[in-house]
């Protein structure tokens, strides 16, 4: 190969990697929700997640949706807030118990995983709609689309 050629290669890797870097310091736009750890086999699609959409435009505070609790107050700070952080996933919190049934007056992190994100997801969006703000999805199907095409 000859030594022009090798220099574009290596100016452009280092382009890839640069905008790479820079990707992984910003906050997720779109999550993919698809916690294959605990639904192993699950019923549902897993469920498109505007992350960004959420605190960006709709200008939802992080201690909205994130929280770590001392003495029954939220104390989570956005800087704690990091991909692959301690207390970022819902699951390592709200675990799943196989045979669990729905009580009322239960310990919250007894709940699972998945009531712990229909409250989160579904309980916001009702709220919000109810004080005729746009909102985001109620119903099964918006949240767990069928599949349109294979990918
Ligand atoms: C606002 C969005 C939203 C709505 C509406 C919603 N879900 Fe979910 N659901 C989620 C999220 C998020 C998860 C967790 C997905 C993950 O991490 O894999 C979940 C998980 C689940 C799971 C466990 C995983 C699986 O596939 O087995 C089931 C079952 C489920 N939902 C059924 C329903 C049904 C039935 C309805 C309608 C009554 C519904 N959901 C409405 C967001 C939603
Ligand atoms: C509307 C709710 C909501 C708001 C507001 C929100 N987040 Fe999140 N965030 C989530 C959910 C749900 C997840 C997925 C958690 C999981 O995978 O268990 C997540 C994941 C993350 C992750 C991990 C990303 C990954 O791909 O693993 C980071 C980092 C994060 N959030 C930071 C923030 C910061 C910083 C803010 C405020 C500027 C914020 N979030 C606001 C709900 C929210
Ligand atoms: C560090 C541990 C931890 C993490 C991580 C965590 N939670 Fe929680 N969560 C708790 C505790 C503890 C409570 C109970 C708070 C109280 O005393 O009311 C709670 C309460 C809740 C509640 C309201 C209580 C209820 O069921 O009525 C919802 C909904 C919830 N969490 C959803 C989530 C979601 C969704 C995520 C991921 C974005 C998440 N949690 C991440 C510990 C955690
Ligand atoms: C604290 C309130 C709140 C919570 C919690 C919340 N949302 Fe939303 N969501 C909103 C609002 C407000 C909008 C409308 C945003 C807009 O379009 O301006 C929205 C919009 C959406 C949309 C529609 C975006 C579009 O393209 O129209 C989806 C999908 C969505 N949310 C999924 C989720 C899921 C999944 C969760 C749980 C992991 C969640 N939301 C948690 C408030 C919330």
């Amino acid at each position: 190969m000859r030594r022009g050629y090798f220099l574009v290669w290596m100016s452009i890797l280092g382009i890839v990697g640069l905008l790479w870097a820079v990707n992984l310091n910003a906050q997720p736009e779109d999550i993919l929700l698809d916690d294959q750890s605990v639904f192993t086999s699950r019923s549902r699609p897993p469920v498109e997640f505007p992350h960004l959409r959420h605190f960006d435009d709709a200008g939802i505070e992080c201690s909205e949706c994130h929280h770590r609790f001392k003495d029954g107050e939220n104390i989570v700070d956005e800087a704690e807030l990091e991909e692959d952080g301690e207390g970022v996933k819902c699951a390592s919190c709200h675990k799943h118990k196989p045979g669990f049934r729905f009580e009322p007056d239960l310990d919250p992190t007894q709940r699972t995983l998945q009531q712990a994100y229909h409250r989160m997801c579904t309980g916001c969006h009702r709220q919000v709609s109810k004080e005729n703000e746009t909102s985001g999805p109620v119903t099964c199907g918006e949240c767990h689309p069928k599949k349109k095409e294979p990918k």
